[in-house]
């Protein structure tokens, strides 16, 4: 398995490339499955979670045609409902997005439940809520989701207790073969969210509503040929972001779309962080003092439940202190021992992490346990005196397209070691 090294101590400067955002390309990748008209994608981000999705979709029958290493062209003129397993299901989560298409497509699914995973239990409940509410049986065999629907789903008014991001793909992709109208209601805001809806719609779906609360699916959609551009990934951007705050930088981010940031572009500035709106995306840059702040993860449009440990990490280099609440997941403070194995004072309470920052960082071992513990890691190493090894580096390739390459070229002192 990979590994990172990294010398710390280095104020990153220069421009970085922000990809397509992951989030938003998986479920349009499973979305592809809806329609018999090719669907081709543009600005994918070449990282592993991307070439799995593509791996599952054309186990279906999905002709997968790359043409190039960020966009392709999905055809499911083919394709059929074969099983997803679970192999394939703990491989990757988001591999239960393929629920709602397939169950809207071919009127029956079977789907593995995805267990839990690093961060928390993740139960799908929601998934088979909005699918029973369109007409499914939905039964649990042996670990597998099993979904039938024989005449079809049929369009419904479906409310979420709390809103969901997959939930949410999952209901709005199956409605769009229900037959008749379906209301969502505490639909989830997202970006990718609305990008997924901004896709369907060039596909030939009939959707109101996106990034709102309620939205309104029209039923039986007439596909047809679709080319669509994935948003840029505003997680990898405030990623960058909280990297140029740490090592007291400038960085450029490309593509970034600060609409997208606001939750994050707000707490950066209490922090003592400058960001604008530059000629080709986002400036950051951080040159005096940080100081702690307070923050509580939310559903969008609130702080980011994906940046909370990259957040973490930068508290570490605050003056003063830093109260990180996460409400989001029950279990994502999996990187705070590893912080605290470069030198970090975190206190954790439960689903509260209180960060004593001020103590310098020092390199050491550490171990990546998820996608974004395993960033927040590298950041902390970015500002850490000495070298710092991270291993299990996988997690960052699922959703980070050339890290190390991207923070070499703005100075960073970073290696791969190749096993
Ligand atoms: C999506 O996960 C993202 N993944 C996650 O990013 C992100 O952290 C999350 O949304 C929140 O923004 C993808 O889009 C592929 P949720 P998702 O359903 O859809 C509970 C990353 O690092 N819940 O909005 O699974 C759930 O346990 C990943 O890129 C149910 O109880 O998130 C959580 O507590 C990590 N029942 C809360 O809702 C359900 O049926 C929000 O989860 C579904 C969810």
């Amino acid at each position: 398995m990979d590994r990172l090294k990294i010398t710390g101590g280095r104020a990153l400067n220069g421009s970085v490339a922000i990809a397509g955002a992951k989030n938003a390309s998986l479920p349009q990748i499973a979305a592809a499955i809806l329609s018999p008209e090719p669907l081709t994608l543009t600005n994918l981000p070449a990282v592993t979670d991307i070439a799995t999705m593509l791996d599952v979709v054309a186990r279906h029958g999905v002709a997968v045609t790359r043409l190039s290493d960020h966009a392709v062209t999905l055809d499911a003129g083919r394709a059929d409902p074969v099983e997803t397993g679970y192999d394939t299901v703990r491989r990757m989560r988001a591999t239960v997005l393929l629920l709602g298409p397939v169950m809207g497509r071919f009127g029956r699914a079977r789907v593995s439940l995805p267990g839990g995973c690093a961060i928390g239990a993740r139960p799908v409940d929601l998934h088979l809520k909005a699918l029973a509410s369109l007409g499914a049986t939905i039964d649990i065999e042996g670990g597998m989701i099993v979904g039938e629907a024989p005449g079809g789903l049929k369009g419904a008014r479906i409310v979420f207790g709390s809103p969901s991001v997959g939930a949410t793909e999952t209901a709005m992709m199956a409605a769009t073969m229900a037959a008749g109208e379906t209301e969502i209601v505490n639909a989830a805001r997202e970006p990718e969210v609305v990008d997924l809806a901004a896709c369907l719609i060039g596909m030939g779906a009939r959707i109101e509503g996106a990034g709102t609360h309620r939205l309104l699916i029209a039923g039986g959609t007439h596909w047809k040929t679709a080319r669509h551009d994935v948003i840029p990934d505003r997680i990898e951007a405030g990623t960058y972001a909280i990297a140029a705050a740490i090592t007291g930088g400038t960085l450029e981010l490309s593509h970034a779309r600060l609409e997208h940031l606001s939750a994050i572009a707000q707490v950066l500035e209490a922090v003592g962080v400058s960001i604008w709106p530059g000629d080709r995306g986002l400036m950051v840059s951080a040159c005096g003092p940080l100081r702690g702040v307070d923050i509580t993860t939310e559903p969008y449009p609130g702080f980011p439940t994906d940046l909370q440990a990259q957040f973490m990490a930068l508290m570490c280099r605050a003056e003063g202190a830093s109260m990180i609440r996460e409400t989001v997941f029950e279990n994502r403070f999996m990187h705070a021992p590893e912080l605290m194995r470069l030198g970090a004072n975190i206190t954790l309470q439960g689903t509260s992490a209180l960060v004593r920052g001020g103590a310098p960082l020092r390199g050491a071992q550490v171990m990546a346990t998820d996608l974004r513990a395993s960033v927040c890691l590298v950041l902390a190493a970015l500002a850490a005196e000495g070298e710092t090894i991270i291993n299990r580096v996988y997690h960052l390739d699922r959703g980070y397209e050339q890290l190390d390459l991207k923070l070499r070229r703005c100075g960073a002192l970073i290696e791969r070691l190749k096993d």
